[in-house]
């Protein structure tokens, strides 16, 4: 897969104001991707069929959207799935769930094994999300298998979508004094001088309602990756790699829970 740069002239003058014109980020832009999730087997909400099908498929889309609120018992952060699959985990380049259905199960690195895709939920829980497992047949699992079964059904058996993962970056390596600075120039404004920024509009970076340590997103690589195409939210596309490496590497120095490992089933 490969990456395409994307520059705009006046980024630094266009940021400074970037939040101001939100009202304090009090609202999301919805900017376009600057890597769009353009193919056909995408589906769209209003086609989520009627009846109680159609009712699990948009309790799934809301767990997805609105996670702490509609997965209370289980998130232990403030983070939705939908803070980094975005666009409802329809947005290429940010992991997205379309087809991801099809591909399951699947063979697991970690695990040494082939899983389910409530194990990799699982997963999700526990680490990005910083809470507890939730059982198989609990509403809130049934609801997202079938959103992720829905945004899958028009996907082939076993073929991945076209922006399925995060982009393929050259392994740099992160300097947190570079990014420091980044973070304060093309970041900050949003997600605060102190991480934690206005939950559930803006996602934390760091503290207590943030990904824990055992979460992909923790990964400086996997961090950069997710950057590149997707942040600063309101001038996707403009980082350079390097850039991404240095802030990622400073976000990494900062506090975040530990994984409970209590939970690691692999
Ligand atoms: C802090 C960011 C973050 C949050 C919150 C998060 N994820 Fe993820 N997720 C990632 C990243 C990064 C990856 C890809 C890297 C990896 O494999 O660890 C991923 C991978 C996945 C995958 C595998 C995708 C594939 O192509 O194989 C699934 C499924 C998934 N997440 C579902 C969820 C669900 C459902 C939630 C909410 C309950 C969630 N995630 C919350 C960051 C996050
Ligand atoms: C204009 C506001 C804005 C700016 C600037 C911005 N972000 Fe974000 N960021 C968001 C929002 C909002 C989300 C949630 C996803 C979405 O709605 O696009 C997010 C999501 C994230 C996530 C995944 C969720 C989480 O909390 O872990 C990371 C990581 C992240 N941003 C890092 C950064 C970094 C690093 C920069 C600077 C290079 C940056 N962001 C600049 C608004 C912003």
């Amino acid at each position: 897969m490969q990456y395409k740069v994307f520059s705009i002239v006046g980024l630094h003058a266009a940021l400074a104001v970037g939040c101001a014109l939100l009202a304090g980020c009090s609202s999301k832009v919805p900017t376009a991707q600057s890597t769009p999730a353009t193919s056909s087997s995408q589906p769209e909400p209003a086609q989520m069929p009627a009846g109680a099908a159609g009712d699990e498929i948009r309790l799934g889309k809301l767990v997805f959207d609105e996670t702490p609120r509609y997965a209370a018992a289980y998130v232990g952060n403030r983070l939705s799935c939908n803070d980094c699959h975005l666009k409802s985990g329809t947005a290429a380049h940010a992991a997205p769930m379309v087809n991801l259905a099809n591909l399951f199960p699947m063979y697991n690195k970690r695990a040494g094994r082939v899983i389910s895709l409530q194990e990799r939920l699982q997963e999700c829980f526990v680490r990005s999300e910083n809470g507890r497992p939730l059982p198989d047949d609990s509403k809130e699992m049934r609801a997202l298998v079938a959103y992720i079964n829905w945004l899958s059904k028009d996907g082939v058996k076993g073929k991945p979508f076209e922006g399925r993962g995060l982009v393929k970056l050259p392994a740099l390596k992160g300097d947190p004094a570079r990014g420091k600075a980044v973070y304060a120039s093309q970041c900050a404004a949003c997600h605060g001088s102190d991480g934690i920024g206005e939950p559930p509009i803006i996602p934390p970076l760091w503290g207590r309602n943030s990904f824990n340590d055992g979460a992909g997103m923790n990964e400086p690589e996997k961090m950069a990756a997710f950057l590149m195409p997707n942040m600063p939210q309101n001038h996707p596309g403009t980082l350079a790699p390097q850039s991404a490496f240095d802030v990622a590497a400073f976000i990494h120095t900062m506090p975040r829970p530990k994984f409970n490992q209590a939970y690691r089933r692999y």
